[in-house]
């Protein structure tokens, strides 16, 4: 069992495609019992919430499921309970690491699985608008996370 949480900063927008688009590689291998994926933000405005209207119509769009889905803040338990902790961006590697040192061996950035695409950070859709760009940069990332750990 490989377990994954996609952390970025709201929970709304970045991680929670990354989640739903992981999960439905998934599904669609035939794989669900190999795998659990989560995700989670560094903190917690949205605590509780829907993903951001424009992550889920996108992923609607994309024929990809995208509930049961409720915007939460990663906590110990969250990091301790999976394998790796994949972030989207440099401010979240850093606030991963201050507020759970522990688990600094389990983050990743999300990026190191695309980096054909140039990208050092997934730019986040909350300030950036352009959620179509995140979409191309975590669909690949996922596809490439998801060859990689069907190995293990
Ligand atoms: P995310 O985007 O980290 O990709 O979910 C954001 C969502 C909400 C906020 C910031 C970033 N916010 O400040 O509420």
């Amino acid at each position: 069992m490989v377990k994954i949480v996609f952390v970025c900063l709201g929970n709304i927008c970045r991680s929670p495609m990354a989640e739903f688009i992981m999960k439905d590689l998934i599904s669609k291998a035939n794989l669900n019992d190999k795998f659990t994926i989560c995700s989670a933000g560094t903190a917690g405005y949205h605590d509780g919430e829907d993903m951001h209207y424009k992550t889920k119509s996108l992923l609607k769009d994309k024929d990809i499921i995208s509930e049961p889905f409720y915007s939460k803040k990663l906590t110990e338990k969250i990091c301790k309970e999976n394998d790796y902790i994949i972030v989207m961006d440099n401010a979240n590697f850093k606030d991963v690491v201050k507020n759970f040192p522990d688990f600094k061996h389990k983050i990743q950035k999300i990026t190191s699985y695309a980096v054909e695409l140039g990208y050092d950070e997934v730019p986040d859709p909350w300030y950036s608008g352009n959620f179509e760009e995140t979409y191309n940069i975590l669909s690949i990332a996922c596809l490439n996370l998801f060859h990689i750990f069907n190995k293990y």
